[in-house]
């Protein structure tokens, strides 16, 4: 079973099997130095994935006013594991109106060698605490088509599909599907 707390994150059994570090995942709110690292996740998945349709590496001074962007009611929070960052996922302001209020997105990325032992789950979970607290209604995931990890993951936590936008990307020569997941909370 998936918990959090501020002792950290137990990873299960099987991690090790996997030559995973006996360590434990710690969860915590993301600081402007842990920005550098943040980008260098993000990037990895700029360049080599469909999880995000932007097309360039970001520059840390873009990454920066995004760090600023959150906080307070827009939780940024990283998983950290023998003090390296390996993960994050944050709550981000969902469109402008502000009939969207108790609206947020939700965003999570994992660096590609730690995939598969339960980071992200880690994450969802403080994430999803964080959201209750703040009294949030619903989270909104955008997903790329084909994404299939991140499609399972959000199925986990009962994220529930709301619609696909079809070929609204262009990434890698090829037309991008987004689709959309909800959490009413
Ligand atoms: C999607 C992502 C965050 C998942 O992180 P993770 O730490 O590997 O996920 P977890 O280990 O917690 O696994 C969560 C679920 O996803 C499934 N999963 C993870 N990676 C998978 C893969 N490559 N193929 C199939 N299922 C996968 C797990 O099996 C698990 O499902 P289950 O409970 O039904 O077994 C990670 O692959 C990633 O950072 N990808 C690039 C960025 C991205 O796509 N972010 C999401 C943007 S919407």
């Amino acid at each position: 079973m998936i918990s959090s707390s501020q002792d950290g994150f137990p990873m299960p059994e099987h991690d090790n099997e996997k030559g995973f570090p006996d360590g434990k995942v710690l969860l915590r709110d993301a600081h402007a130095e842990d920005t550098p690292r943040i980008l260098e996740i993000y990037n990895d998945a700029v360049l080599n994935t469909t999880a995000t349709f932007e097309l360039n590496p970001q520059t840390l001074e873009q990454r920066m006013k995004w760090f600023s962007n959150h906080g307070g009611r827009f939780p940024l929070v990283v998983a950290e594991l023998e003090h390296e960052i390996v993960g994050y996922c944050s709550l981000s302001s969902f469109r402008g109106s502000s009939g969207y209020a108790s609206t947020v997105e939700s965003s999570v990325y994992v660096h590609k060698d730690f995939r598969q032992r339960d980071i992200a789950s880690a994450l969802m979970v403080e994430i999803l605490n964080r959201a209750r607290q703040l009294k949030y209604h619903a989270i909104v995931a955008c997903i790329a088509g084909g994404n299939d990890s991140s499609v399972r993951l959000h199925e986990r936590f009962g994220f529930k599909f709301s619609g696909r936008l079809e070929e609204v990307g262009l990434k890698f020569g090829e037309w991008q599907d987004d689709v959309f997941y909800v959490l009413l909370i």
